[in-house]
C-alpha cells in the first residue's frame, strides 16, 4: 500500500466519527508489517468530556486488543483540517509505547500530507525502556 492509499483508507473513518461536541471528526489508519494488516480508527467523543477517544488511540487499542503488539510500520492520521491533523500528546505517547519506530502520515482537509517519524514528533520519548 502506498502512503497516499493509506492517507485515504484513513479518510473513509470520518464518516464513523462520533463527534458531537467538537464536530471535528479524524480518521486513522495504522498498518502492520505483516499480512498487510490495517487496523482503522475514529475519535469517539463523550458527553463526558474527558472520556472522549482519538482516532489514532482507537486504531491502536483495536490492534492490540487482536493480538499486534511490536510490528506497526506506519499510521496515517487524517482531519477536516486547513493544517496538518497533528497527533495529540496522548496519542504519540500511547503509539510511542508499541512502536517507537513508527512512520506518521499526517494529512489535512486537501488530502496533501506530510511524512516524519514518531520520534520527531515525540523526541526523548519515555518508553518501556526508561523504567529500566
Ligand atoms: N482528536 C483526535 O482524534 N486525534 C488527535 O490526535 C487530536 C484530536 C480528536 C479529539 C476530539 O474528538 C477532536 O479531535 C477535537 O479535539
Amino acid at each position: 500500500m502506498t502512503d497516499q492509499e493509506l492517507v485515504e483508507l484513513a479518510f473513509t473513518m470520518l464518516e464513523r466519527s462520533y463527534v458531537p461536541y467538537s464536530h471535528f471528526p479524524v480518521g486513522a489508519a495504522l498498518e502492520c508489517a505483516d499480512s498487510d494488516r490495517v487496523f482503522t480508527g475514529c475519535n469517539v467523543e463523550n458527553a463526558a468530556y474527558g472520556s472522549s477517544i482519538c482516532a489514532e488511540r482507537t486504531a491502536l487499542v483495536k490492534a492490540v486488543s487482536e493480538g499486534h503488539r511490536d510490528d506497526f510500520t506506519r499510521i496515517a492520521v487524517v482531519g477536516n483540517s486547513t493544517e496538518p491533523c497533528w497527533p495529540c500528546g496522548a496519542c504519540r505517547q500511547m503509539l510511542y509505547e508499541f512502536a517507537p519506530g513508527l512512520t506518521v502520515l499526517v494529512a489535512q482537509r486537501d488530502h496533501s500530507f506530510v511524512k516524519l517519524p514518531l520520534s520527531e514528533l515525540l523526541a526523548h520519548g519515555f518508553g518501556p525502556k526508561s523504567l529500566g
